[in-house]
């Protein structure tokens, strides 16, 4: 065990969210250290705090970030001291029936849900020696953490850190919903609801692709200019449109139907906004155990699908790099989706940025 401590932001089901002191143990066969730069704040760190997601047991938060590979275990062969990585919080176990056909975000042998390592176990302690979980698999809101392989994608070193870690998730899962997911062509119509982190990226790879129109729904009007920054050829007041009936009015129906929240209620709302055929596609993850309702007679006459989401439908080992390429090559605006840098001890602060709905992703440097 490494006796150095560093503090680690924590979310305790006893304590609530705060800074602990933790030390982790070296890297073992098969895991890397790394050493994190920057950390976006996701709202799925946020649904943990706010209990949308209960856990039983404390929780290093943090799971979208980039940062420097600092010693790696036996049998790792793709990583070495010094590579610049980019995180993926879904490391999938190679060995499952979904991730030998190709499918490996719909692993079924991964721990990184279950907020473990591979074998089950955390890298982390407190200063008495009792475990800490990581988050996901990584935990990163910390200086240090130990990873599998795995999880650990090689990026070019001229990638910003703080563009990395935006790679980690948001990027990731809202360009992988656009371009994996759904399989959006040209010319094909689409709305998002939710411009947050992950709804301006379901727009960016919307522009991306040439999907028209990109329709943008928020209820912050200062999102709403992001995304027609980002793309966005219409924008709408959430609070005062009813989006389905605007969507069938201006358009018959859009193509596709991207929910980038986690509501319930707004989700129960998609199948309205579809053309025949059309898909609905669920990004936005909901609290545990909530259930959402949709007219089953619309959806079987019409042909309406609707796809469930996860990190985009990405692999992290091809998507990160491929994601990392095109920002480099110019075709990802992604340093416009950077918001507030802050120091890790103002993680409060940061959650406080990203309820308020205000600003793009804020970054988190330990
Ligand atoms: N599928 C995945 O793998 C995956 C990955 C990352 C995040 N997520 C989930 O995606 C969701 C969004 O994450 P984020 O980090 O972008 O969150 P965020 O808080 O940054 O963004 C949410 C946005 O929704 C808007 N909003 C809230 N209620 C609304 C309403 N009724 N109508 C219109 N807009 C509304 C808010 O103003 C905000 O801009 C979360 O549920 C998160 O857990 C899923
Ligand atoms: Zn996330
Ligand atoms: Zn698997």
């Amino acid at each position: 065990m490494s006796s150095k401590l560093s503090p680690a932001i924590v979310f305790d089901p006893t304590a609530g969210l705060g800074s602990r002191d933790v030390s982790i143990r070296s890297a073992g066969p098969g895991e890397v250290e790394i050493e994190v730069r920057a950390a976006g704040v996701c709202h799925s760190d946020l649904h943990v705090v706010t209990g949308d997601w209960p856990s039983d047991r404390p929780l290093v938060l943090g799971h979208e970030a980039a940062g420097v590979v600092t010693s790696v275990g036996a049998d790792v062969t793709s990583l070495k001291a010094g590579d610049h990585v980019v995180l993926s919080w879904f490391a999938p176990c190679r060995r499952c029936r979904r991730c030998v056909a190709g499918t490996a975000w719909l692993c079924t042998g991964t721990k990184a849900v279950a907020n473990m390592l591979p074998d089950g176990t955390t890298a982390f302690a407190d200063d008495q020696g009792e475990p800490l979980w990581p988050y996901l698999g990584l935990g990163a809101f910390t200086e240090r953490l130990i990873v599998p392989e795995v999880a650990a994608v090689k990026v070019p070193d001229e990638l910003p850190f703080s563009i990395g870690a935006l790679l980690g998730c948001s990027v990731t899962t809202g360009i992988g919903a656009v371009v994996n997911t759904a399989g959006v062509r040209p010319g094909e119509s689409a709305v998002v609801i939710g411009t947050g982190g992950v709804g301006l990226s379901v727009v960016m790879g919307l522009r991306l692709i040439g999907a028209d129109p990109i329709i943008a729904v928020d209820l912050s009007a200062e999102r709403l200019a992001t995304a027609r920054r980002f793309g966005a050829t219409h924008i709408l007041d959430g609070a005062g449109t009813d989006v389905a009936a605007w969507c069938r009015q201006e358009f018959g129906g859009v193509d596709y139907a991207f929910e980038a929240i986690g509501s319930p209620k707004v989700i129960g709302t998609l199948p309205a906004m579809l053309t025949s055929g059309g898909a609905a596609v669920l990004v936005g993850m909901a609290a545990t155990g909530a259930t959402a309702s949709f007219d089953p007679f619309d959806l079987a006459d019409q042909g309406k699908r609707i796809l469930g989401c996860n990190y985009g439908s990405s692999i992290g080992e091809i998507d990160i790099p491929k994601l990392a390429r095109l920002y480099l090559a110019g075709q990802l605006p992604l340093d416009d989706l950077v918001g507030r840098t802050r120091p890790l001890h103002e993680a409060a602060a940061a959650f406080d940025d990203l309820r308020s709905n205000t600003g793009v992703r804020t970054i988190l440097e330990p």
